[in-house]
């Protein structure tokens, strides 16, 4: 493949064109149209800044939340001028029935809330990381929202960050050439609570699912356990298409760290994705490294409503187009950036991997048979701050508004 600079720049323009509408819309059409009607389940650290932006978007309007911790449903209330509040999603439903709901309670309640939700009629629902720990949860949530024709969006992951769209797009196109290798890096430390962030990049840069999983786990003590706290795991993973992936644990032989992501190369290219926009390198110096070029990333049109949220600048951009996107599937019924359909896939390599290693690194065919297989996160995100002694308090959660 031979891509010059010119070439790149007018591609990666045609491209962009055909993204989602997300990053070209004009905040002004946004204005005028109909609000959608929000609600939040769980109001914690990461439901306040789910709410933070439902409130700031043209489009949204927060009229409910339902929080579990009386003290703090009272201190989000007031905070955000939000008078519907209830303990939980049934009461919220009793009452009320947004248009779109986010839960992003711990993720032991999860399941409860977004199939109350589907079956409550809302027309979108989206979670967070990670969906459940039992596959068959994940399918059941999946598969209701499909079954009532309801929109299931993933939450605050960085596949929905639009300069990772906008390099996925690039790669599906056939610019950076016939992918020759592709590697996950860093994956280790919780494969599934964090773990998701690389396996949902990996299966939107490869444009595949893993069909196959080999891996080797340690430290012994943590593949002993029931949840993915601490699990360093080196695999490799046989994708329906393309090359097959190697996946670097948190170890690395030549002592250098190699910082954690997805990487995907061809004969010309490189594309990295390293948490954050992805870097692109194309062709080589004059001593045979990789030259990294400036991508030239469409710009995001809703920055501005990252730069009204001081509290949100350090999540970058992707849990606003998250969001956008979820909004948008629901308008258009485009495609989501980041699915629950995602989070379940994640959830599922994550599963394999462990057992694959738990097994004495046996060869583990996806989809897994067994819809019984589990795999808790850290207890913080199983069960939350208030039941991990990392409470948020209550001066945090007012959020230095009131
Ligand atoms: N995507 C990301 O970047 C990211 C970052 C942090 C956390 N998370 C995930 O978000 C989820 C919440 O994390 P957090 O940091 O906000 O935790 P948190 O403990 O700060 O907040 C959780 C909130 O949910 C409430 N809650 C618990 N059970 C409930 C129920 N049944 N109904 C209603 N409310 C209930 C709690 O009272 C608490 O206020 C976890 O699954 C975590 O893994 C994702």
């Amino acid at each position: 493949m031979n891509v010059n600079r010119r070439k790149f720049l007018t591609q990666s323009v045609t491209i962009s064109a055909g993204l989602a509408s997300l990053s070209t819309q004009h905040l002004s059409q946004e204005r005028s149209s109909t609000k959608y009607r929000v609600g939040i389940v769980g109001c914690g650290r990461m439901g306040q800044h789910f709410a933070d932006v439902y409130q700031a978007l043209p489009d949204t309007e927060l009229v409910a939340i339902a929080e579990w911790n009386s003290e703090r449903r009272k201190v989000v209330g007031k905070r955000y001028g939000v008078k519907a509040l209830y303990k939980d999603v049934n009461a919220m439903l009793k009452e009320v029935v947004p248009d779109l709901v986010a839960v992003i309670t711990p993720s032991k309640f999860m399941k409860e809330a977004v199939i109350a939700s589907a079956e409550a009629g809302v027309k979108g629902v989206s979670t967070d990381k990670p969906i459940a720990a039992t596959l068959a949860d994940a399918d059941a949530m999946v598969a209701i929202c499909e079954k009532r024709g309801v929109v299931f969006s993933g939450g605050n992951l960085q596949r929905a960050m639009p300069e990772v769209q906008e390099a996925a797009e690039r790669l599906k196109s056939g610019q950076y050439g016939s992918p020759e290798g592709i590697a996950i890096h860093g994956f280790g430390g919780e494969i599934s609570g964090g773990g998701c962030q690389h396996l949902s990049v990996l299966r939107l840069f490869s444009g595949s699912e893993v069909e196959e999983v080999l891996a080797w786990a340690g430290p012994p003590e943590a593949l002993k356990k029931n949840d993915d706290k601490g699990l360093n795991v080196n695999a490799l993973f046989n994708l329906s298409r393309g090359p097959d992936c190697q996946v670097f644990g948190l170890t690395q032989p030549y002592g250098q760290k190699q910082p954690s992501g997805v990487d995907v190369w061809s004969k010309d290219a490189l594309v990295r994705w390293r948490w954050k926009s992805p870097e692109i390198y194309l062709g080589f110096n004059a001593s045979g490294e990789r030259k990294q070029i400036n991508p030239s990333y469409r710009p995001f049109a809703w920055r501005s409503i990252i730069d009204e949220i001081p509290s949100l600048r350090k999540t970058n951009n992707y849990l606003v187009s998250s969001i956008r996107s979820f909004i948008d599937a629901v308008k258009t019924k485009s495609e989501l950036w980041i699915s629950g359909h995602d989070l379940r896939q994640a959830l599922e390599i994550a599963i394999a991997c462990k057992l694959s290693a738990q097994l004495g690194n046996r060869s583990i065919k996806l989809p897994l048979e067994d819809r019984s297989l589990t795999l808790y996160p850290r207890p913080y995100r199983w069960l939350g701050g208030d039941e991990t002694d990392r409470p948020q308090s209550l001066e945090d959660a007012k959020g230095g508004e009131i």
